[in-house]
């Protein structure tokens, strides 16, 4: 099972619009896939047209807070191989909440432990609270949204700093990519953000990059995933290159881990 947390602590940045349409890109091929919208503002729970839960207990506030959350009762399946752990407004008091319980941030982790999906997506809040940390502790794989319209390094310098942090602390095989959204291919500035990210990423950088469409503006509205709104357009075409290279990648590291297993 891979466990993908999408984050970065500045907001508008794409993470919703890619948690949302990697995980329908990477269920529409076959791939068993858990969302699990993890942000107060509920983006990833509305975009897919499902109803904010009654209460934070039917919610991921729960996969935080609780000692033992039932992760079947919590997930709500709303299309083949694709379900959600939707999102309450209550996660905006899980740092106070956690404040003072035992390993505050491998709660999601532990409650994950049983999960039998092939992919977990979690969509994460704008900031680096306990929420954000948490699911850095508990991925295999971190994309970084990073848009290419003006660069804010510091940001991601920032994210990566607290990323180190915890790959010391608690989860030394996270791997890192970086995902450019929003490209504007006819703007010089585009250009060179994403020769930066590049630059910086290395490898991590993925290959695939989010063409700035409005008709995601319009899916998120629409309550759909752009598989749905806009069967075959650009939006869909981006989100269906990257959810084929992130399985590509993750093919190719049980490779590399098979042969150093002869190997030795
Ligand atoms: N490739 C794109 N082209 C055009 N608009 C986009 C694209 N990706 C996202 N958007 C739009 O930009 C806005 C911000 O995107 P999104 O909600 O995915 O960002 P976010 O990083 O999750 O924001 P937040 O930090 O508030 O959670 C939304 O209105 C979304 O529809
Ligand atoms: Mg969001």
């Amino acid at each position: 099972m891979q466990i993908i947390s999408i984050a970065n602590q500045k907001g508008g940045v794409g993470k919703t619009t890619t948690a949302v349409n990697l995980s329908a890109c990477l269920a529409r091929a076959g791939q068993s896939v858990l969302l699990i919208d993890l942000d107060q503002q509920a983006n990833a729970t509305q975009h897919l047209g499902l109803p904010a839960p009654d209460s934070e207990a039917d919610s991921s506030y729960a996969l935080l807070v609780e000692s033992k959350p039932n992760l079947e009762r919590l997930t709500k399946p709303i299309a083949p191989n694709l379900s959600v752990i939707p999102a309450h407004i209550a996660l905006a008091e899980v740092d106070l909440k956690l404040a003072s319980a035992v390993n505050p941030d491998g709660r999601l982790r532990r409650a994950l432990s049983d999960c039998q999906v092939d992919y977990v997506v979690i969509d994460c809040p704008p900031s680096l609270g306990r929420a954000t940390i948490n699911a850095l502790s508990a991925a295999t794989r971190l994309i970084v949204a990073v848009q290419t319209h003006w660069f804010a390094y510091e940001a991601v310098q920032r994210l990566i700093t607290i990323v180190d942090d915890v790959v010391d602390q608690s989860n030394p095989s996270l791997e890192v990519y970086a995902l450019a959204t929003m490209v504007k291919a006819n703007q010089k500035m585009d250009g060179q953000v994403l020769a930066r990210v590049r630059e910086v990423f290395g490898d991590h950088a993925f290959q695939t990059i989010i063409r700035h469409t409005v008709a995601f503006v319009e899916a998120a509205a629409a309550g759909q995933s752009i598989i749905d709104y806009a069967h075959g357009s650009r939006g869909h075409q981006d989100y269906a290159n990257l959810a084929k290279e992130v399985t590509q990648r993750y093919a190719q590291t049980i490779a590399q881990t098979d042969y150093s297993a002869v190997a030795n």
